[in-house]
């Protein structure tokens, strides 16, 4: 059995890829599974924490137990239901991949084929940052949680990625995943870094989802010490 280490504390996970929807049967969406978030909520209920599990899209996934799950679809809806939740809970984790843009405008009727007519273009409008509305609107003691999914490339590594966006977001604690080549999205098991705002970083070995969510805990439960 695990330790009941978390008992007392009210927790916010985040799981899933948002759907921004393009017309009555298409959307944008991305390859999140939502594998990664539904770990961490299992293992934060399993050592006694109170968990809310706002989900969107996700691969066919046991409900985890003693979870408060919440379904959401479009990242507004995931905004309305994380900052909500936020507002009864000592730590908010977003593990959930927001898709950033979404169309500019949704389409009422299929949008079709015409010889007489150009190919559509689709013009995009930025989502909110939930995490960085999470950040702004922070209770004293409320330890929040970002993930981050990145690629290195010419402007720099993974890792540099990440400490400019653990800086830019302003969460406790970030965790960063390097994605591509089939890491990360859908499989089972996970690896990246911790990095902490004290600028304390480590790193995570490649493991189950539910070994990584263990750590994070770990990190949550000495954050919040300090
Ligand atoms: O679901 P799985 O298949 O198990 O895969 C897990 C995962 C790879 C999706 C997960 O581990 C992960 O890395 N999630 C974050 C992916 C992501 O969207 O990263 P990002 O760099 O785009 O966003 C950074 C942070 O800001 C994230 O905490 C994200 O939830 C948050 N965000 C992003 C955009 C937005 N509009 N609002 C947000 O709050």
């Amino acid at each position: 059995a695990l330790p009941r280490d978390l008992h007392g504390l009210r927790v916010v996970v985040s799981a899933g890829g948002t759907r921004e929807p393009l017309d009555p049967v298409r959307y944008l969406g991305n390859r999140s599974s939502g594998k990664q978030g539904y770990a961490l909520a299992r293992v934060a209920a399993q050592r006694g924490a109170e968990v809310v599990l706002v989900a969107a899209h996700t691969a066919a996934l046991p409900e985890p137990a003693g979870v408060d799950l919440r379904h959401v679809s479009t990242a507004l809806e995931m905004r309305d239901a994380v900052l909500e939740a936020a507002q009864a809970a000592d730590v908010v984790v977003m593990a959930a991949a927001v898709a950033d843009f979404r169309p500019a405008a949704r389409v009422e009727h299929k949008i079709k084929k015409s010889e007489d007519r150009p190919d559509p273009e689709i013009s995009l409008v930025r989502n909110p940052d939930i995490l960085a509305e999470l950040v702004e609107n922070r209770k004293p003691d409320q330890v929040v949680v970002g993930f981050a999914a990145e690629t290195g490339d010419e402007q720099g590594s993974v890792l540099d990625h990440a400490r400019a966006k653990l800086r830019r977001k302003g969460c406790d604690l970030l965790v960063v995943n390097a994605v591509g080549d089939g890491r990360a999205f859908e499989v089972e098991d996970n690896a990246g870094w911790l990095l902490a705002a004290d600028g304390t970083e480590r790193a995570i070995p490649l493991g189950s989802k539910a070994q990584l969510a263990a750590t994070v805990w770990d990190a949550v439960s000495e954050y919040g010490k300090r």
